[in-house]
């Protein structure tokens, strides 16, 4: 079969940020419930993805892997069930080398068998980290692909920066990592987010996706404007939105970060083109994603520590001449007319996000029904 390409970004959870090695399968089964009652997998969520640490100590006497009997007692493929009878789709996580980044046993020396145990189990998607591995990223990150495809189930698959795979000619992975680790940080989100300027032509439908690392909204160490800017920067960058908190105690205020439909559908938006930074002074920087239709979705990002107005134009940001412009701000709601400016006052580490639609209709606004 076709490998498996994603049309859209990943949506979803990974264990890694919040729980590390701290994780068992009770809490993967009430992060999946959570999902649901939230309304999460409703806003488009998808995956519940085990990270590392899942593994037991050895292969079994199949030379299979196996989970931790201790942690994953009942088994990946149980797991994966209780996921799947949810509505939900599945991932695990292992790597290219002999060892995982936590010196569990990893597919080294086994793609072919692992490929085979991860469709037995009904994975939906595979976590490829790197992790020291030695050999040719692009040929190993192939021949896993091959085996993925072989088994003749559909699996996503993510795989580390190592190898630069956003300049490979062909796509063997669905996603790749661009940067460091993220940490629940304002300098390592920063990082994370810069270091895609640039790279927004490598990624897109029919390529794969740019992945600045998993969210760190809701864990705690930033404040709810640098994670509303976190957001919005994942949402033009077309960034994998893989939660990365604990979906069972959150705030109102997290939740309606991770949930604000409208951000979520910038990120999904079917063109499937990432977007770019456009300028940078000062700390202040303007990024825009073009957006299916013909509207563009900019975000006004403040690096700096004291609020500022950030201004940009119509024409700056790609969009195509018109008698005005509606702009609609998707974390207040508040919309407005505009002849081509667009400005915000933005608060430090702030970030202010804004759908522009194009005046098709001559001067005069049609009636616009309220979006929820
Ligand atoms: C690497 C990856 C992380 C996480 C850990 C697990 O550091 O980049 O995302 O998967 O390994 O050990």
């Amino acid at each position: 079969p076709a490998p498996a390409r994603l049309a859209t970004p990943p949506m979803g959870w990974n264990h890694w940020n919040k729980f590390r090695c701290q994780i068992d399968e009770g809490i993967v089964r009430e992060i999946a419930d959570a999902m649901v009652s939230t309304g999460l997998r409703d806003a488009g969520y998808q995956y519940v993805n085990v990270d590392d640490c899942w593994q037991a100590a050895a292969r079994d006497t199949d030379g299979r892997l196996t989970s931790d009997p201790v942690t994953f007692p009942s088994g990946m493929a149980a797991l994966a069930d209780y996921v799947h009878a949810r509505g939900l789709k599945f991932g695990i996580y292992t790597a290219v080398g002999e060892k995982s980044c936590e010196g569990r046993p990893a597919s080294g020396g086994h793609y072919a068998q692992d490929a085979a145990t991860f469709a037995d189990w009904g994975v939906d998607y595979v976590k490829l980290d790197w992790c020291g591995a030695t050999g040719d990223p692009h040929a190993l990150t192939s021949e896993f692909r091959a085996s993925l495809d072989s088994t003749g189930r559909s699996m996503a698959l993510g795989v580390s920066r190592h190898g630069s795979p956003w300049l490979w000619p062909d796509r063997p992975a669905d996603l790749w990592r661009t940067s460091a680790d993220i940490d629940d940080e304002w300098h390592s989100m920063l990082r994370n987010a810069q270091e895609e300027a640039g790279l927004s032509g490598a990624a897109g439908a029919g390529k794969g996706w740019n992945d600045p690392d998993m969210l760190q909204i809701g864990n705690g160490k930033m404040s709810p404007v640098e994670y509303r800017a976190h957001f919005s920067l994942w949402a033009v960058l077309a960034a994998p939105l893989l939660m990365g908190n604990d979906l069972r105690r959150m705030d109102p205020e997290t939740l309606s970060i991770l949930a604000n439909r409208e951000v979520i559908a910038v990120d999904q938006d079917p063109l499937g083109v990432p977007g770019e930074r456009l300028r940078t002074n000062g700390g202040e920087e303007v990024w825009a994603r073009p957006l299916a239709g013909g509207d563009v979705a900019v975000v006004l990002f403040n690096r700096g520590p004291h609020s500022t107005e950030i201004r940009t134009s119509a024409h700056e940001i790609g969009l195509r001449p018109a008698h005005g412009y509606r702009l609609r701000d998707l974390w207040t709601g508040q919309e407005g007319t505009t002849p081509g400016s667009i400005s915000a006052d933005v608060p430090p580490h702030g970030a202010a996000l804004f759908r522009v639609t194009p005046n098709a209709h001559g001067p005069a606004w049609p009636t616009l029904s309220a979006e929820a």
